[in-house]
């Protein structure tokens, strides 16, 4: 049995050196915070972004490094997942990416403002979080990259690859299918008809009709049509 006087001096001590391991622990953490989130990358446009992402409630919905609402996807990595172009169309008009399925608001904002919150999504992106969120441990195609024909259309990697993969590279997980020997499953026209307007081919598919030029069209049928 410890005595009254022993027992407070056992108190105090421990309550003095567990707060002394707070206090530095603390400190030590306020000075990893720079480096960790890259502050010297935070521009202009990337605050302004962050304010949009305020003052347009979209916590709301969503979450960023788990902190908000769990309606809409984690928007942490967002990014790097879907691309800038990606993250544009949303933010221009979601009911046209997903007809009639999703559930995002319509915001009118300006090209500058649409740039900033891009801005803002990179620079949460490039946080260093320890290794959030979790990557799922799926198993990567063994099919390198090089066995992929030449002169791939810039957009399917700015585009395609935030639903699909290919050669084992892009989305592993959905929500498109792998378009590896897509060009033996498809003939051209089907393609053609499919990229210009996918609901139109297969009612209810969850492919958007990505509005695509016709020379971007052309580009990605030949390209996709080598795919064997
Ligand atoms: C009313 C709820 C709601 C609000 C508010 C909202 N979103 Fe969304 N958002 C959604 C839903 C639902 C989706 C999922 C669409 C899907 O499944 O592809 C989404 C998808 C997205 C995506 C694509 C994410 C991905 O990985 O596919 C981005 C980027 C995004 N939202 C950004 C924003 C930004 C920036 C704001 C604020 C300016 C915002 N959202 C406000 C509901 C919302
Ligand atoms: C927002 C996600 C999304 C984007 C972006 C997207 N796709 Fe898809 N794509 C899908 C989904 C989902 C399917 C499956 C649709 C179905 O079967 O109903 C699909 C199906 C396809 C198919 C048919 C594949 C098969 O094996 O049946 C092709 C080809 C295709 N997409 C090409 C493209 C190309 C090229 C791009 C870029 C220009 C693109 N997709 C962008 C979601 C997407």
């Amino acid at each position: 049995m410890l005595s009254k006087k022993s027992a407070r001096t056992f108190f105090i001590a421990g309550t003095v050196i567990t707060f002394g391991c707070f206090i530095v622990l603390t400190i030590d953490t306020f000075k990893k915070i720079p480096a960790q989130t890259n502050q010297h990358n935070l521009s202009e446009s990337a605050i302004r972004g962050k304010h949009l992402f305020d003052q347009n409630n979209c916590m709301g919905c969503h979450t960023i490094m788990g902190e908000g609402a769990y309606y809409a996807p984690e928007l942490t990595k967002t990014y790097e997942k879907r691309g800038a172009k990606f993250i544009e169309m949303m933010l221009t008009d979601p009911e046209k990416m997903f007809p009639g399925k999703r559930k995002m608001v319509k915001y009118n904002f300006t090209a500058q403002e649409k740039q900033d919150l891009i801005a803002f999504l990179k620079w949460v992106g490039e946080i260093d979080l320890n290794g959030f969120p979790p990557k799922p441990d799926l198993q990567v195609s063994q099919q390198s990259v090089s066995n992929l024909p030449g002169n791939q259309p810039s957009i399917i990697q700015d585009m395609c690859m935030s639903c699909h993969s290919l050669g084992g590279q892009g989305s592993q997980e959905g929500p498109g299918p792998a378009l590896d020997g897509v060009g033996s499953k498809y003939g051209v026209e089907y393609l053609r008809r499919w990229l210009s307007n996918p609901e139109e081919v297969k009612p209810g598919t969850e492919m958007p009709n990505l509005e695509l030029d016709k020379e971007t069209i052309d580009e990605l049928v030949s390209y996709l049509s080598k795919l064997k």
